[in-house]
């Protein structure tokens, strides 16, 4: 089996509101954009990784350098767009001519460092094995609340909403090039702007898999998922030091 990558890492990060895009961010002895291209970067499967950066971008060259001193043919960079969807897009159009539309394309965020082997090996053979394709997901365990604003603009609960069958969308999500570029162009034509891959796969009429991860693969929001992320990562190297074999 092989597979492509394509990673969005084109936003701004206006909610972790730095001075530099969140993507960039020092984590653990890295950013946060080289702990999630790592899984891949390591992955002999992974044919090609496609980055899509923000057009004013000025510091994944000094990431690439890191990655690959000698300069790595197995990633290339493509600019991103206003939506993360467009980012996508933009990356896939550069596998043209070479992914075959039954290949699989992998789509990972660059703002989700802590994605586990363990989840990725299943996401690849669960997915697959599937039609449509998969994308990693935790079952919503809290009691979840729909509010809305009482009159000094506070959040009041309005109801409580029915937690079965509900689940947060991780990533990596993989679906077939063919596929994802045909209902990703079917999402923007429409100027509808999906917020995963799933979701435009959805629009047009395809379920995909949804495979338990683990909920340490969040996606960095604020700063204080950085010291979070911070925690996961030094725990499984702490853990690689204690048992090297593992
Ligand atoms: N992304 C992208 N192109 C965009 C917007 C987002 O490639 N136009 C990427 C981000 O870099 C990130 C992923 O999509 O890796 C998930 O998006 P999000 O967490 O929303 O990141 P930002 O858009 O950067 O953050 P914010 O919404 O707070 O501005
Ligand atoms: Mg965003």
């Amino acid at each position: 089996m092989h597979y492509w990558l394509v990673m969005p890492a084109a936003g701004s990060g206006s909610r972790f509101g730095a001075g530099l895009p969140k993507q960039y961010t020092p984590l653990a002895g890295r950013t946060v954009l080289e702990w999630a291209l790592r899984p891949f970067v390591a992955d002999a499967r992974c044919r090609q990784l496609i980055v899509a950066l923000a057009a004013d971008d000025r510091d994944w060259v000094e990431v690439a350098r890191r990655l690959a001193p000698g300069g790595n043919v197995r990633i290339s960079t493509v600019t991103g767009g206003a939506e993360r969807s467009h980012s996508v897009r933009n990356a896939l159009a550069a596998l043209s001519g070479q992914a075959d539309a039954d290949d699989w394309v992998l789509v990972h965020d660059a703002a989700r460092p802590c994605l586990g082997s363990e989840d990725l090996e299943r996401l690849l053979t669960r997915g697959a094995a599937h039609p449509v394709g998969a994308l990693l997901a935790v079952p919503a365990a809290d009691t979840l609340k729909r509010a809305h604003s009482d009159r000094s603009g506070a959040p009041v609960v309005e109801s409580t909403v029915e937690r079965a069958g509900l689940w947060r969308a991780l990533t990596p999500q993989m679906f077939r090039y063919g596929a994802l570029c045909a209902a990703l162009d079917a999402a923007l034509a429409s100027k509808r702007s999906p917020t995963d891959e799933a979701q435009a796969l959805e629009w047009a009429g395809k379920s995909a898999l949804l495979v338990e991860g683990a909920a340490t693969n969040f996606k960095i929001t604020t700063p204080a998922d950085l010291a979070l992320a911070a925690v996961v990562l030094e725990g499984r190297l702490a853990h690689r030091e204690q048992a090297p074999d593992a």
